[in-house]
């Protein structure tokens, strides 16, 4: 052997020390089961070396894999990704034991928009509380047979339910006796949460130890945990159309491929279609402009798809616009403001409807919770977004929903009366509007109070409202009246109510089962 042949030699045999020392090292560190800080023998003592612990670790790895790689595939979901929400932690989230928080629907609580914002509020709430979530709605019938758990499993049955505590919430709002209220339930097994609307959120944002649990544990930040922009991370990942629904999308959007699809939500509220309904002022020419609208702006080979509460425009849009108008077939009703059956075989068509929206390219919207959180669920918002205010105005940003409120410096006009147990047949149904030679009860313009502050305000929308007291022998309330819109949230959601109400204008001390609005 020469010199050179020799070095050759020492170096190999030098190479094949290092790499027997390399794979020691790494099969000698991979043995400890959970921190990778385990340095000292007295830290290694706690953490002591089982297989079971390393296979449960190896099997987290994997699941977590899953769950990254599935959210990544979904578009809505991957928007989040950079903003270091914990997924897994959110799917999988940290719970005590027997302890659950059940968002229910079993009367009216609200539309599609509606309900579903107050499905997110209480899903945030239960990781606070470290409550295992599920979701029962079954008015007008379950959505267990249109929609699935996507990676929160809301849809488990609670095994002797019969026998834990449990206790109903109505209503919840973020003063401080809401809040000892709420850390007063750790010895309640199962909370059905029945809260009308979104008052408590603030809870979750600014009280520290509820947020503390919501940044540090999942990962949400304060500027991700605003209602806007939370709503569609927890909406995707608790809902998935089941496969028959889901289908019937599928075959639209392959209609779609790559063409422009413009829409519009036109909600005008009372008519034929739903006649129970509230009714919206300044939206008589809805019909007419926003698809006239809609026709200007598009190319006559772009699609179109109409999401409305009248047949009526239905029609029309057919009309007017014949093979470019997508359809989804079925009944156009209020979820909330029909009776039962009804209501229930609009609930397909509202779904759908909400998830066709999201693959629009244009929208234009109505002032209402159904187009703002369907509008959402688009991948650009605020791309090609218009709202109908009077008139068709362009959202640019958040900021300008603010710009187009009904009636913030004017008010609309409202009928004004009182009818109890038929006391004042003028007022009941069927209305006859103001009619010559009797006292008009036309109120132009309308002002309202509002909850804990003093003065009058200009009405944003009218209500009528029948109500019966608790009592054996239950007296009706016929109240027509005016309301206005001051959600805390976006300000455009209109309130619904579920459950017995106090009405304090009418009586303070009673409580009244509301049957419609
Ligand atoms: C939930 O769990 C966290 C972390 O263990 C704890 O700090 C918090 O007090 C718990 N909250 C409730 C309401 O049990
Ligand atoms: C959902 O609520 C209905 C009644 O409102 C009840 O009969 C049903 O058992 C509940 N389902 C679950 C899974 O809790
Ligand atoms: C919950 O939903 C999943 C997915 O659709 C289904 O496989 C499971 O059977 C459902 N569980 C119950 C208790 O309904
Ligand atoms: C809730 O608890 C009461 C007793 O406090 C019980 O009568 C009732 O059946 C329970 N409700 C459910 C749905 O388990
Ligand atoms: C919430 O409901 C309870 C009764 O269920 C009632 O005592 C309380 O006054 C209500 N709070 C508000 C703010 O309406
Ligand atoms: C549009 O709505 C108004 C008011 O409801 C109605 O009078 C008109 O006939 C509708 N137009 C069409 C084309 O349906
Ligand atoms: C459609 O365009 C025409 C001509 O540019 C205009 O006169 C009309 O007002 C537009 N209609 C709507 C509803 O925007
Ligand atoms: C209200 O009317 C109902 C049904 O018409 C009746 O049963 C009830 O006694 C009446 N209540 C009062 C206080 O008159």
């Amino acid at each position: 052997m020469n010199r050179y042949q020799r070095l050759y030699v020492y170096m190999l045999i030098g190479f094949v020390i290092w790499f027997l020392i390399f794979i020691s090292q790494i099969l000698y560190f991979s043995t400890f089961s959970t921190p990778d800080y385990c340095w000292f023998s007295s830290c290694k003592k706690k953490f002591p070396l089982s297989k079971i612990s390393k296979q449960r670790h190896r099997i987290i790895n994997s699941y977590e894999k899953s769950i990254l790689a599935r959210i990544h595939h979904q578009p809505l979901l991957q928007r989040y990704e950079s903003s270091h929400v914990n997924f897994v932690r959110l799917t999988k989230p940290r719970t005590s034991p027997k302890k659950y928080l059940i968002y229910t629907c079993n009367q009216p609580c609200g539309g599609w928009g509606d309900r579903t914002r107050k499905i997110v509020g209480a899903y945030l709430l239960s990781l606070v509380l470290n409550r295992t979530f599920l979701i029962n709605i079954t008015w007008p019938c379950p959505i267990t047979h249109l929609l699935e758990p996507n990676f929160i499993n809301w849809n488990q049955t609670i095994k002797h339910l019969s026998k834990l505590k449990n206790t109903t919430i109505y209503n919840l709002s973020a003063s401080d006796n809401d809040y000892r209220e709420v850390m007063s339930w750790t010895d309640i097994d199962v909370i059905f949460f029945k809260v009308k609307d979104l008052a408590y959120y603030s809870l979750l944002l600014w009280r520290d130890d509820f947020y503390r649990i919501l940044h540090i544990h999942y990962g949400l930040h304060r500027s991700t945990l605003f209602i806007h922009t939370v709503f569609t991370l927890v909406y995707e990942l608790l809902f998935k159309l089941k496969s028959h629904p889901q289908s019937h999308i599928d075959e639209l959007s392959e209609k779609i491929h790559l063409r422009h699809l413009s829409c519009a939500h036109i909600r005008i509220g009372k008519n034929p279609t739903n006649p129970n309904d509230v009714v919206f002022p300044k939206r008589e020419r809805m019909n007419t402009t926003v698809i006239g609208f809609l026709k200007n702006i598009s190319k006559s080979n772009e699609l179109i798809f109409i999401s409305t509460d009248s047949e009526e425009i239905q029609s029309y849009a057919r009309k007017q616009l014949r093979s470019r108008l997508l359809n989804i077939d079925g009944v156009i009703r209020h979820i909330d403001r029909s009776g039962k059956k009804l209501a229930c075989d609009g609930l397909e068509k509202t779904i759908l409807d909400f998830y066709m929206i999201s693959r629009c390219h244009t929208m234009v919207m109505s002032k209402s919770a159904f187009s703002f959180w369907a509008n959402t669920r688009r991948l650009k918002p605020y791309e090609n977004l218009y709202i109908y205010c009077d008139g068709i105005k362009q959202i640019r940003g958040p900021g300008d929903y603010d710009r187009y409120p009904y009636g913030r410096f004017s008010s609309i006009s409202c009928y004004k009366c009182l009818s109890i147990n038929g006391s004042n047949p003028s007022c009941e149904d069927l209305f006859q509007g103001d009619v010559a030679n009797k006292p008009s009860f036309l109120q132009a313009p309308c002002l309202t109070h509002l909850r804990g502050r003093a003065g009058l305000f200009p009405a944003t929308h009218c209500i009528k409202l029948v109500a019966y007291t608790k009592a054996p022998k239950p007296i009706q309330y016929m109240y027509r009246t005016c309301g206005r819109d001051e959600a805390n949230d976006n300000g455009i959601a209109h309130s619904s109510h579920c459950g017995f109400v106090k009405l304090d204008w009418l009586e303070k001390n009673e409580q009244f089962r509301v049957y419609s609005f």
